[in-house]
């Protein structure tokens, strides 16, 4: 079913994300089970720096909806480019779309690339829910053993296309944990994995902001000829810290998201 309306989309986001992520679906029901309601800090969606699906493209039902760029932020090691928007009601969740830099790749992922953006229908990437379309592309097993030779972020957006990456639980929101570490002791005390690359928690005080996030759960997905499982996606926590001015920080640190990034990576 198509939808027109940024309640509508991020409701249809939100249902895909728990169904692909049933992980999720866990913590947010033990959170909520603790007397918390849960607010998104905001929602990841990846793509490439291909014409037809840059972040522009992608960012367009958020814009026509009222979002505003406010950012943007660079990761040379993973050659990523992200740009993140907000909108005026702050109970949205920010939108943060980052874009694999296809001309710092191999002509084989390019290949590859290409060929898959090129199957997305005339048009499509122009309506409004395409950034839940989920994959609009023929991709084998090998095109993703291929791509993941090169980049994980290239391998995962080729098996699952345009759909929340993550979700992010706004820490600040909630009644019982006030700390990151605290919430990270719970949640690992009641069996969940944590992303432990460069520490359980990213960021820190000084730079406003401190992140961490699950482990991807693994998922079995359909490829054009056959099954893997893999990697999908996690759960993010963020607490935000005012800056000097007393506001509370709504940006993103690049040296904390480039370790994020590692939750979908293979072998965690
Ligand atoms: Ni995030």
């Amino acid at each position: 079913m198509t939808v027109k309306t940024l309640p509508a989309l991020l409701d249809k986001m939100w249902k895909d994300y728990v169904e692909i992520n049933p992980l999720a679906l866990k913590v947010y029901d033990l959170l909520s089970s603790q007397g918390e309601s849960l607010l998104n800090d905001h929602i990841a969606l990846r793509t490439f720096n291909h014409p037809r699906v840059t972040i522009d493209v992608i960012a367009r039902p958020f814009i026509e909806s009222g979002y505003k760029y406010m950012g943007d932020y660079h990761f040379p090691d993973k050659k990523l480019y992200a740009k993140h928007f907000e909108h005026a009601d702050s109970s949205l969740p920010k939108i943060f779309i980052s874009e694999l830099k296809l001309q710092d790749f191999s002509p084989e992922l390019n290949r590859i690339v290409n060929r898959m953006i090129e199957e997305i229908p005339a048009g499509k990437e122009n309506e409004f829910d395409f950034v839940s379309a989920g994959r609009p592309w023929n991709v084998t097993i090998q095109d993703y053993k291929d791509l993941m030779k090169e980049s994980d972020y290239a391998a995962w957006v080729s098996a699952f296309g345009y759909r929340p990456n993550h979700f992010t639980v706004f820490i600040n929101a909630l009644k019982n944990f006030s700390e990151l570490a605290g919430l990270n002791e719970y949640l690992k005390a009641n069996g969940f994995k944590l992303n432990s690359s460069g520490g359980e928690i990213k960021g820190s005080k000084e730079v406003c902001l401190e992140q961490s996030s699950t482990l991807a759960n693994n998922i079995e997905v359909n490829f054009n000829d056959g099954k893997l499982t893999i990697p999908a996606c996690y759960y993010e926590f963020a607490k935000r810290y005012p800056m000097k001015d007393g506001k509370l920080y709504q940006g993103f640190v690049a040296a904390s998201a480039d370790k994020i990034f590692e939750s979908t990576s293979q072998g965690q």
